[in-house]
Formats: C-alpha cells, sequence, structure tokens
C-alpha cells in the first residue's frame, strides 16, 4: 500500500475507535496492512470482532477491543497496562445513536449530548489513557478524525456536531504543544462527504459526488493512507496541524 521501507510501522501498536464499519475499519486495515498490531474497538464487540478478523485474514496483526470511547472508567479499564503507540481517534458522528440533523433553533437539547460525548469526552478519554505511556516511552501518534463541520458553517443542520468535531481539533492542537517535546505528535485529518455504510440512495450519492471537485465521496482507503503517514517516523515534524482530506472540497 506504500512504498516499501518508507511508514513502515512494524512493532508498533495502533488503537483505532469506531473501527468496525465504515471509514474506521479502512484505517484500522491500512496501518495493520502498514505492520502495525491494530486494537480494533467499537462499542459493538461484533462489529470489533468482524473488522479485526478481516485483518487477521488479511495476513496482519489486529485484536478487537470492544468499549465505549464515552465512558471513562470502560476506556481506562480496556486500556491499562497496554503499551500504545498510535492512536486514531475515529468513533465519531452523534456516537452509538444515528445522527439527526435539524436547524439549531429546533432542536431538543438532548440531541446535543451524543455529538459532544463521542468526539469531545471520547477523545479525550482516550488520550488521558495513554498519554503518560506515550511520553515516557518518547514515541507517540494521536490522531483525531474530524470534520469540514469543524472549520466551516453549513446549512445542513449539525451544529452542535461541528462544535464537538471543532473542539476535538482544538485539543489536538494543545496536545502537539504540551507533548511536543516528549515525542508525541497530534493531529487531525478534517474529512469532506464520504461514503455512508446507511446512505443507499443513488441519486443523493450521486448529488453529493457532484459537489465535489474530484467527483466522487470519499472512503476508508482515501483516510487509512493518511494514518499511516501521520503515525509513521517520518510524520515526527509534523504536528499541530489539521490537514483537510477531501476531494478538493472547499473549506474556508
Ligand atoms: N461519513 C462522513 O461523511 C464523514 C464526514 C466527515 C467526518 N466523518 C467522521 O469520520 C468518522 C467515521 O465516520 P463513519 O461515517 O465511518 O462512521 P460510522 O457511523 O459508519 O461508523 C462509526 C463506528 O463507530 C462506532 N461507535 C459509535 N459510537 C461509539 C462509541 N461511543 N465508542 C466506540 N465506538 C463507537 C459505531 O458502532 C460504528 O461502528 C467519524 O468521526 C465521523 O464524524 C465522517
Amino acid at each position: 500500500m506504500h512504498p516499501p521501507g518508507m511508514f513502515d510501522l512494524k512493532g508498533r501498536v495502533a488503537l483505532v475507535t469506531g473501527a468496525g464499519q465504515g471509514i474506521g475499519a479502512g484505517i484500522a486495515a491500512h496501518l495493520a496492512a502498514g505492520g502495525a498490531r491494530v486494537l480494533v474497538n467499537d462499542v459493538v464487540a461484533e462489529k470489533a470482532a468482524q473488522a479485526a478478523h478481516a485483518i487477521v485474514e488479511a495476513g496482519h496483526s489486529a485484536e478487537p477491543l470492544p468499549f465505549d470511547v464515552t465512558d471513562l472508567a470502560g476506556v481506562l479499564a480496556a486500556l491499562s497496562g497496554r503499551a500504545i503507540d498510535i492512536v486514531v481517534n475515529n468513533a465519531g458522528n452523534a456516537g452509538a445513536q444515528p445522527m439527526q440533523p435539524r436547524p439549531f433553533r429546533e432542536m431538543d437539547p438532548a440531541l446535543w449530548k451524543g455529538p459532544i460525548d463521542v468526539n469531545l469526552n471520547g477523545v479525550m478519554h482516550t488520550t488521558h489513557a495513554v498519554l503518560a505511556g506515550m511520553c515516557e516511552r518518547r514515541f507517540g501518534r494521536l490522531i483525531t478524525i474530524a470534520s469540514g463541520a469543524g472549520v466551516v458553517g453549513l446549512p445542513i443542520g449539525v451544529a452542535p456536531y461541528g462544535a464537538a468535531k471543532a473542539a476535538g481539533i482544538s485539543f489536538m492542537r494543545h496536545m502537539a504543544i504540551e507533548n511536543a517535546a516528549f515525542g508525541v505528535t497530534a493531529n487531525s485529518l478534517a474529512l469532506g462527504l464520504m461514503e455512508m455504510a446507511d446512505v443507499q440512495d443513488e441519486a443523493l450519492v450521486a448529488r453529493m459526488a457532484r459537489s465535489i471537485p474530484c467527483g466522487r465521496l470519499g472512503t476508508g482507503a482515501d483516510i487509512g493512507p493518511a494514518c499511516v503517514w501521520l503515525a509513521s517516523d517520518e510524520a515526527e515534524w509534523v504536528t499541530g496541524q489539521t490537514i483537510h482530506v477531501n476531494g478538493g472540497s472547499l473549506t474556508s
């Protein structure tokens, strides 16, 4: 998936949250193909097991590690005693519940909690669990999967989600500065419109694809290689950045 000798993740342990399907599964597969042993997290244990199994079937190293990133005690219990080198905070959207987009003026406050919990608290929970170990070992890679919605305003009814993604981006910037001297980098990938497991409407997909300069929606195969690069030794001088991976869509 990349030139031999470059971006080699052999000997690294990577955690990918929400990796039971979609983009996270693609990221996990690419990190594993790059040589990392991948801990495949999902709140749905069966999905984590299936995605880890697919990686192992492909000849790479993976292990399912189900937990809910919004539950700090559960995160700490699952990760304690593990030396984790790379974390990709991918669990997102509205968390375990489906996203319910609507204009903020019409939004029930109960709908704010899911996006904030998973996209901000979830990222802080995993970081809290792994950061001290990374600093002690003088190597760490924190990567947060953000969104264009965390960078610009959009008319699609996702204000709390956008605010939470912006918070995740800001948190990565602070982690980058606080931990730069310890060999730990922290970056965000701001994604554009991606293929979604639960969107099957072909006309809608075609309309969305036409709005993207590259002419198609993104997939895990577009995001995985970016994570491999950010996770690599070669990316040690890249930190505190928000990198847009979006097929050329405007972001400002
Ligand atoms: N799909 C898009 O168009 C798009 C665009 C920009 C950014 N993103 C971001 O990309 C990431 C992946 O998106 P996707 O569309 O592949 O997601 P998805 O909804 O298809 O899959 C997310 C996975 O995360 C799991 N999950 C949900 N809550 C969890 C929790 N609390 N703890 C652990 N696992 C949990 C789900 O069970 C699911 O398997 C998210 O952070 C999302 O916000 C997506």
